[in-house]
Formats: structure tokens, sequence, C-alpha cells
């Protein structure tokens, strides 16, 4: 009988095993640790997130912290960057800006992410500290801090888990921004991540990918349920709910509410040149979400990235029309309805 793992959450682990796991472990080749199922909700990650998963439960949020939480390939990354732009950068000039990403806005979700942790193995030569955060950062790791807990307060997170593992208490206590996108964009995007990732290195075709993501078989599981979570707070005044969609046609508008939520009272001409900082083209060419601090020969596969393009890929909304046959997109469509209608969201320019 397969081991139950009950969790500060509530939910209870179950770690795949037998047939299912010879066969998961071959399509995430990446993921050597095996999978984990959370039950009821039928969460699913890298078995190593049992080893987290009370702690990222239990942990101390900060009233003056902001977590970025989204489903994967929801456009983390450009949250991440506009808010860590607005509170500390808002005139661009900040030399911390040169600092890749992810260090200045760290992922709390560490299971996913070991290579990163590696980074700060003290033996390692992996991570050449060339700027100040990064260097206090990493000297408190050394000391046995997470690359979280070692972020400058106030500190911006980002998590790709949903609500119902954290803390009843988060919402209470800190800022969260949530951000959803459509799912037929997701699929693209997350299939290109999965591939491009060495954490990660699925070796399945595009349709098998496509059906695990419409089955809830995905790593970080069941998308409409991560939505649904967030979209049932919307209403809470330390939520603040947007759309790739929104951001994408409307950046200046959509940072302007940001600027509301974050109290960070920034010029129209503030917010106007952080908007242009931000665009796509931009983060593309300045590329650094890992490039910084010297590890992104452990993160990317890079005959992958030659071919397809590497983590900044097309940047664009409803680009779904070029890669789903007919059949996928009727299943597609059959799936939102379901899913979606009852929640009463709207994806503009998606036609649904
Ligand atoms: P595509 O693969 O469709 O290009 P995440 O950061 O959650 O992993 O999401 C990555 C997706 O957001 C990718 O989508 C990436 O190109 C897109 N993205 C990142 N920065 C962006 C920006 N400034 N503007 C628009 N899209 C952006």
């Amino acid at each position: 009988m397969t081991e139950e793992i009950p969790l500060a959450s509530g939910h209870l682990g179950r770690c795949l095993h037998g047939k299912k796991a010879e066969d998961q472990k071959r399509m995430w080749r990446g993921i050597t640790s095996g999978l984990v199922r959370l039950h009821p909700d039928r969460w699913l990650y890298p078995s190593d997130y049992l080893r987290f998963a009370n702690s990222i439960y239990n942990f101390k949020f900060r009233t003056d912290d902001v977590l970025v939480m989204t489903w994967p390939k929801c456009g983390t990354s450009w949250v991440q960057e506009i808010i860590w732009t607005m509170k500390n950068n808002p005139n661009l000039d900040n030399p911390e800006q040169s600092t890749a990403i992810s260090m200045r806005v760290p992922f709390l979700d560490k299971f996913s992410i070991p290579v990163v942790i590696c980074s700060f193995n003290p033996n390692s030569s992996l991570l050449p500290a060339r700027t100040r955060v990064l260097q206090s950062i990493s000297q408190e790791c050394v000391r046995g801090k997470t690359p979280v807990t070692a972020t400058p307060k106030p500190r911006a997170i980002k998590t790709h888990l949903p609500f119902s593992l954290f803390g009843p208490s988060l919402i209470d206590t800190s800022k969260v921004i949530y951000m959803a996108r459509h799912p037929k964009d997701i699929v693209i995007s997350y299939y290109h991540h999965v591939c491009l990732f060495k954490s990660m290195s699925y070796s399945g075709t595009f349709d098998q990918f496509f059906e695990a993501f419409i089955n809830d078989d995905l790593v970080y599981g069941p998308y409409w349920l991560h939505l649904k979570e967030a979209w049932e707070k919307r209403d809470h005044d330390n939520l603040h709910f947007m759309l790739y969609e929104d951001l994408k046609a409307n950046p200046l508008r959509e940072l302007r509410n940001l600027d509301t939520f974050l109290s960070t009272g920034l010029s129209a001409d503030q917010l106007e040149k952080i908007c242009n900082y931000t665009h796509f083209d931009q983060m593309k060419q300045r590329n650094n979400l890992w490039e910084d601090i010297g590890i992104e020969d452990n993160v990317y596969n890079k005959d992958f990235a030659k071919e397809h393009g590497g983590f900044f890929r097309k940047g664009e909304s409803n680009s779904w029309q070029s890669r789903l046959t007919p059949e996928q997109n009727q299943k597609m469509d059959d799936w939102i309805a379901k899913n979606l209608t009852p929640l009463g969201i709207e994806f503009r320019g998606q036609g649904v």
C-alpha cells in the first residue's frame, strides 16, 4: 500500500509508485526525486516538495512582503521585474538592476529549483557574487539562510503554489499579486519551458503534454483549482488579481493599478518609463533571469534553446493559433467552457 504523508495544509501526500512512477520518470527526466500527488486536490509536485511542505505552509510572511503567485508560465518573470522596479528602481538608476531577476525576487518553491540552491553551496564556484545584493544574499546563505530569508526587506517573493498550500494568515498579512493567463497560451509556453529547463527535461510529445494539461497531470497540478482559489479572494484588500492579456493590452493602465495597490506613489513619467523598461523586447534583450549568477549552463538545455528559443520565447497572447490542431482547440474550448464559465473570468482577445 502507498504511504500517505499528512501535511500541515490538511493534504495527504502520496508518492507515485509502480508503473505510473516509472512512466513519469521517463517523461520528466529532470525530476529525479519522483513525483508526489497531494490529495484530495491532486496537486502534483516533485517529491522533494514533501521536505519543504510544512515549512512553506508555516512560512512567516511579513506585512511588507509582496508575494507574486501564478501557475507556471503566466508571466511571473514580467510581474517580478515590474514590481521590483516599481519598489526599488523607480528612476531606473539602481545598480542592483543588473542582478538576475530570480535573485532580486526569489522563488519560494525551493523544491523545484535544486540547481539554484546548489549554487549557494559555499564550495560552489558557480556563484560569482557580482553585485551587493547578490553578495549579501550568498553570504547569508552560507550562514544557513535560504534565498528568500536572506533577501533584504521589503521583499518581493515568487511562488507557483496555490493559496491552499499556505497558512490562512498569508492574505491577511502580506500583499499578494495573482496573475492568470489564457490556458491555450500556457500549454504552449509550458511545453517550451519543460523542454528547455534541465530541472524538468520533459521527453514526451506536445500531444502528450496537451492531454496531461487538460487532465491535471502536469507538474504543478490542476490549473483551474489554482485559479479558482485566488479568484475567490479577489475582493480581499490584500489581493490584486491580474490577467496577462490585460497587462499585454494596456500595460500602463495595469501599472497604474499596481501603483495604487502597492502604494508606491509613482509619477506618470516614472510609470511610463517602467512600462518601457519592462516591455518584452527590453526584457528579452537584458535576458537576466538567471544569467547574472553564472548558472545558465546548469539551467537550460542549450541545444533546445538554440533551435526553439530561450526563456523569453514570444511574449504574446493568442499565439496558440499556429500551434494547436483544430481537435485540440475544440477540446480546450470544451474544457474552458466547463471550468471558466462558472468562474466568470474573461480572457480578452481569445475568442472565448
Ligand atoms: P511565452 O513562452 O508565451 O513567450 P513565467 O515568467 O511565468 O515563466 O512566464 C513566461 C512567459 O511570459 C513566457 O511566455 C515569456 O515570454 C512571457 N514574458 C516574460 N516577460 C514578458 C514581458 N515583458 N512581456 C510579455 N511577456 C513576457
